[in-house]
């Protein structure tokens, strides 16, 4: 957990005024020990109850005058001792987390629950992710768009849509920004936009969402090589970002130092033929043509012990606009990116940019081309070469801070059964 008094430079003799709440109380005759939390994180109060104006009670908002006090036997090294405590708030006394914990409350009182340590250390180091993603795609040249979120027409098959009645008529919620991206490529090159994606996601497990943050570049003239450049750049700079910048909070999980590593060393690029041969050693039963499955993935990735890219999969258990490769066609110019303990974060592919072999998969797929009549448009107008991906931010934050599930990697996750708070 954050130590407040570090993070904020505290010396001992100082004396300082601090607001925040009340995350833990204790009294001791005439005593108060209060655990005061801000943002910065928490420190130790000492106060005597006459300096006290207000009532306290865990959660109440409180502004503090006080002295620091150097203390070895105070977590941070640090107490303060309060000479006037004044209650802003107050805190009714039924604070559900007095009772007990459990997945289930942190769930149903995910509101209050946002102010725990854990949840704080998580949104920090989901706040620097995003910020260093950000800060990477300036320095490189890219422009942040803004796509829509109501859309037309899948990009990612029918099973996962999620269809809505649009004043009489259908609409469906984005499962990714991919298609209207290409479309901003013949304007300014490189974009990236970073959206909520919605997945009609039936199965229950750790690391399915039903609405998801979505992080996706589309890039003019990338082949698929230089498709998979750009994800592991972004990523390592990610990656730095959160064990240079985030050592405040790294506490709070398991031990990270193996993402050093991930960092510093180049991460394997196989092809789908022979990631196939390599699970066989596992699961028997798998055969060419088959989709890796969660258990398959993991195992992989405890082989390599690092984010693998597993490239070429078979066309036909992949989208309809990756590339197929002019060296074998029955497999696409794609990959994904499986990274440990979640599996999947990425996947990624060259674009199909000629107007006949898109038409062609669009059939072999079984859509409606008329449904894709302004997405084919952009294939009769100069069309070139290009490439992107998708990450999922939230797998991404259970891959880096070793999560249990994917419900701590965002603040009101949501699932099949859940859509409160
Ligand atoms: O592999 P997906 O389906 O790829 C696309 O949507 C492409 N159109 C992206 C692109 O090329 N611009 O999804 C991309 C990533 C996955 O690798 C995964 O990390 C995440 O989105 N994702 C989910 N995350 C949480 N819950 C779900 N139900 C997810 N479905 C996909
Ligand atoms: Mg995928």
């Amino acid at each position: 957990m954050a130590d407040l008094a570090t993070k904020i430079k505290l010396k001992d003799g100082h004396e300082v005024s601090l607001k925040g709440w009340i995350h833990r109380l204790r009294k001791l005759g005439d005593k108060y020990f209060v655990v005061l939390r801000n943002s910065n994180g928490l420190i130790q109060v000492v106060a005597n109850g006459k300096t006290v104006t207000g009532k306290l009670d865990v959660e109440a908002s409180i502004s503090v005058t006080g002295t620091v006090k150097k203390d070895e036997r105070a977590p941070g090294g640090f107490e303060l001792h309060a000479e006037k405590i004044e209650v802003i708030g107050e805190s009714a006394p039924d604070w559900p987390f007095h009772r007990y914990k459990s997945v289930d409350m942190e769930m149903d009182y995910r509101h209050l629950w946002l102010r725990s340590s854990k949840m704080q250390s998580v949104f920090k180091v989901r706040s620097t992710v995003l910020s260093a993603m950000r800060s990477f795609f300036e320095k490189e040249g890219f422009f942040e768009v803004s796509p829509p979120i109501f859309v037309s027409a899948a990009c990612e098959g029918g099973s996962t849509l999620f269809d809505l009645d649009y004043f009489g008529g259908k609409a469906y919620l984005s499962q990714s920004a991919q298609l209207y991206l290409e479309a901003f490529v013949p304007s300014l090159e490189k974009v990236w936009a970073l959206t909520p994606s919605f997945r009609a996601e039936k199965s229950r497990t750790r690391r399915h969402l039903t609405e998801y943050w979505h992080l996706e570049p589309e890039v003019a003239w990338n082949n698929h090589e230089d498709n998979m450049d750009l994800q592991e750049k972004l990523l390592k700079v990610a990656m730095k970002a959160v064990m240079e910048e985030r050592q405040d909070v790294l506490g709070d999980f398991e031990d990270r130092s193996e993402v050093e590593s991930w960092i510093k060393d180049k991460w394997p690029r196989i092809r789908y033929d022979d990631a196939i041969d390599e699970v066989k050693a596992e699961f028997p039963k798998i055969k060419w043509g088959d989709d890796l499955g969660t258990e398959e993935e993991r195992y992989l990735v405890n082989k390599y012990g690092i984010p693998v890219f597993i490239t070429h999969y078979p066309r036909s258990i992949k989208s309809f606009y990756m590339k197929v490769d002019e060296e074998n066609p029955k497999v696409v110019l794609n990959n994904d990116l499986i990274s440990p303990h979640v599996g999947e974060i990425v996947g990624g592919s060259e674009r199909e940019w000629k107007q006949e072999l898109l038409l062609e998969n669009i059939s072999m797929h079984k859509l409606n081309p008329k449904d894709y009549a302004w997405y084919l448009d952009l294939r009769r107008y100069g069309s070139i070469p290009h490439s992107g991906f998708g990450l999922g931010t939230e797998r991404f934050l259970v891959s880096i801070l070793k999560l249990e599930h994917i419900r701590d990697a965002l603040a009101f996750p949501r699932f099949m059964n859940r859509v409160y708070p």
